[in-house]
């Protein structure tokens, strides 16, 4: 990264792709290590010289105490937020609530730390392509509109509500993410940023151990995925890391699916 002021803020970092990536940033600029769990984030700060910062991303106040330990600490460099649960993990409207609200939360916080050179990457998933409702303008218009304190309640009376089923719930958040970020580009270009989001496949991390472990359906798409294979957290990383560079000067504003091909074999049925 370069510059000794430089600030990489790396969320989910106490396990799988988040902490693949602390590990990849490592020595490269100040690293901030934001997890849920304490114990598991202090010990890849240890063992990275990042600096730990125990928060749910669900908590604002949280997370404005995050922006602000990042502004005093040097110049927002990069944000990558890995944080997030799937649907074998917790209730629909807490899905809804990590994946989703924690996201607009924390892009609203480092709004204001937003300088030349500062890049995000969001980790959406390929789920977001692979749900019932996609495209649905009423289902949208609530997604887009993440903070709004009343959001349960208005998906709560559609007619194919998340709240039924935490793989939609899942699906829908990770769907609103490609959307936030591609409404979120074009106030940063202005300003010489950049923001994407990742989506990735099915990833070898201890979420995808408790997904496969309820159910037939990862052993399923590894069939039809082209490479036969689940990625790793070092594959993602090494993506991640071309993301913020300025390799990828001209990149934002998009989805980059890193998927092995899964998605392609379910288009092709291969
Ligand atoms: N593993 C996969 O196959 C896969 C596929 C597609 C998308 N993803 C997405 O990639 C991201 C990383 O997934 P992973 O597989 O590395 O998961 P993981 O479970 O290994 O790690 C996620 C980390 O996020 C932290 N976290 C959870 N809720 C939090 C909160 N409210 N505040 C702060 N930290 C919190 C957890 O403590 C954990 O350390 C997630 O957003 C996930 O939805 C994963």
């Amino acid at each position: 990264m370069g510059d000794p002021d430089d600030v990489i803020i790396v969320t989910g970092a106490a396990s799988g792709m988040g902490r693949a990536c602390a590990h990849r940033f490592a020595g490269r600029a100040r690293l901030v290590l934001v997890d849920l769990d304490p114990v598991a984030v202090e010990a890849v700060a240890t063992a990275t010289g990042g600096h730990p910062f125990a928060a749910d991303v669900t908590d604002a106040e949280r997370v404005a105490e995050l922006a602000a330990f990042v502004a005093s600490t040097g110049r927002f460099r990069a944000l990558v937020h890995a944080a997030g649960i799937s649907p074998v993990m917790a209730e629909p409207a807490r899905i809804l609530e990590v994946d989703l609200r924690g996201t607009a939360l924390l892009l609203d916080a480092f709004d204001r730390l937003v300088v030349p050179g500062s890049v995000a990457v969001c980790f959406a998933s390929i789920a977001a392509t692979m749900i019932a409702g996609a495209g649905d303008p009423a289902i949208d218009a609530v997604l887009d509109d993440p903070l709004a304190d009343d959001l349960v309640e208005r998906l709560r009376v559609l007619e194919r509500s998340p709240l039924d089923d935490p793989a939609l719930a899942y699906g829908w958040a990770k769907r609103a993410v490609v959307r936030l970020v591609r409404r979120t580009a074009p106030t940063w270009g202005p300003r010489g940023a950049r923001i994407v989001s990742l989506s990735p496949g099915v990833i070898d991390t201890p979420m995808a151990a408790r997904e496969e472990a309820v159910g037939p359906m990862i052993a399923q798409l590894m069939e039809t995925t082209p490479l036969h294979r689940e990625g790793t957290a070092d594959e993602i990383a090494a993506v991640v890391d071309f993301l913020c560079s300025t390799d990828a000067s001209y990149i934002t504003g998009v989805d980059i699916v890193v998927d092995g091909g899964t998605t392609a074999g379910l288009a092709t049925g291969i």
